[in-house]
């Protein structure tokens, strides 16, 4: 990809980790099989009680958010690596606007100090992979697809405080007729199949990003974690995961659409309910719910069991949820314990008696406010991104 500026935005004190970090070697790997055998490349603890490695990335355990509020913890957060985690260097960063939609078409660069003098904005979110819970379409209704075979764990809530991407764009002198923004990431470029695509970066309409788009320095209060884009990444408030741009060292502005492999080959639905050229690309996320309890648990026949989970959805604030603890006969409500939120997820919880011993299965099913509910079944798409449906949880009463 050209860039036209006289000064490149160039990698800056790139550090890998990687084979000298005796923390990511020394990552127990919980799940078995080959894609798990990788060096994870992240730089924080994985324990295996609170992550499960899948190749390059780092799924979060659900049933370990039980102990946990409604923030995430930033050591508890997944982690979706293209490539691995890059340690970078505040004071040597910087961010480069550039492209024909900035008046002059000058680039416009700015330093951290800079963008942490600016007045900023506190916004909690969630964050989720469009592949979250893609292992059920395999393991629940039967349909192949790619990618990595998440469960329900690709997702975490934080409070994110750094500056608007729209404040950025002004004071970089955004042209009126601009069109669409693409942050590119500073980690390594990513292979696939033997092609490099580049360093990781998508397109965003200008619309979007003048409207709730974060440049984002803290996470949870802290300084961004090195694994979760630090010193600055791109948040895009429910919007899949990809589009919040880690590690951001250059953002391309223009007056003409922008593609990357990331809106073209990745991140739409083909298949065969969708048109031979794929949907559009994705923006937001779709509604789920999961429960905070192991798979294939054990309960005691006979005593009441407090079962709690979380919902959200990328449409709208989550307006009910419904549990059914014998595979989906009877539904009963779940009590929700947080105020539904815009960008965020509820914690509900609804008392369970068994009386009879033997196999079961939980299900939990969100309505959102607007109308959205979770289906029996998703519509298959070949990288298995935005699953949706009700999923089975079965447990063993004892
Ligand atoms: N940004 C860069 N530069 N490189 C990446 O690999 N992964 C994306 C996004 N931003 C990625 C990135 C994807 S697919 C997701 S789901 C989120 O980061 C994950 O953010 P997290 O690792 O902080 O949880």
């Amino acid at each position: 990809m050209p860039i036209p500026s006289a000064r490149p935005p160039a990698r800056r004190s790139l550090l890998k980790l990687i084979a000298s970090a005796p923390v990511a070697a020394a990552v127990p790997l919980a799940a078995g099989g080959p894609a798990a055998a990788a060096t994870a490349g992240i730089v924080k603890p994985l324990p295996p009680g609170l992550f499960t490695v899948r190749g390059t990335n780092a799924e979060a355990d659900f049933a370990a958010f039980r102990d946990t509020g409604p923030l995430t913890p930033a050591d508890r957060f997944f982690v979706r690596n293209h490539t691995s985690t890059p340690v970078l260097s505040e004071t040597d960063w910087t961010l480069t606007l550039w492209g024909s939609g900035l008046r002059g078409r000058r680039s416009v660069d700015f330093r951290y100090g800079e963008l942490r003098s600016m007045p900023s904005v506190t916004r909690t979110a969630f964050l989720e992979c469009a592949g979250n819970g893609r292992s059920f379409y395999a393991s629940q209704q039967g349909e192949t697809v790619g990618g990595t075979p998440w469960t329900l764990g690709a997702i975490g809530v934080a409070r994110w405080r750094g500056v608007r991407l729209a404040e950025v764009l002004r004071r970089a002198g955004v042209a009126s007729d601009a069109v669409d923004v693409m942050p590119r990431g500073l980690d390594d470029a990513f292979v696939s199949g033997g092609v490099s695509l580049g360093r990781v970066r998508r397109p965003l309409p200008l619309a979007k990003a003048m409207d709730d788009v974060i440049l984002a320095y803290e996470m949870n209060g802290e300084p961004l974690p090195y694994d979760h884009g630090f010193p600055v990444r791109v948040v895009v408030p429910s919007w899949v995961g990809i589009a919040s741009v880690k590690w951001v060292g250059d953002i391309e502005v223009s007056t003409a659409p922008l593609h990357s492999p990331w809106n073209t080959d990745a991140y739409r639905l083909f298949g065969d309910a969708y048109p031979p050229g794929g949907s559009a690309p994705l923006t937001r996320q779709t509604v789920k719910s999961a429960f905070e309890l192991p798979v294939h648990a054990s309960l005691a026949a006979g005593r009441t069991h407090l079962l709690t989970g979380r919902s959200w959805s990328g449409a709208a604030p989550v307006r009910r949820v419904e549990i059914s603890t014998d595979g989906g006969a009877r539904w009963r409500p779940a009590v929700l314990r947080d105020a539904p939120r815009r960008d965020g997820w509820v914690r509900w919880a609804t008392p369970w008696r068994p009386g009879r011993t033997g196999d079961t299965v939980l299900m939990a099913r969100t309505t959102d406010a607007a109308g959205n509910t979770q289906p029996a079944r998703s519509v298959h798409n070949s990288q298995g991104y935005l699953f949706d449906a009700v999923v089975r949880h079965p447990v063993t009463v004892v």
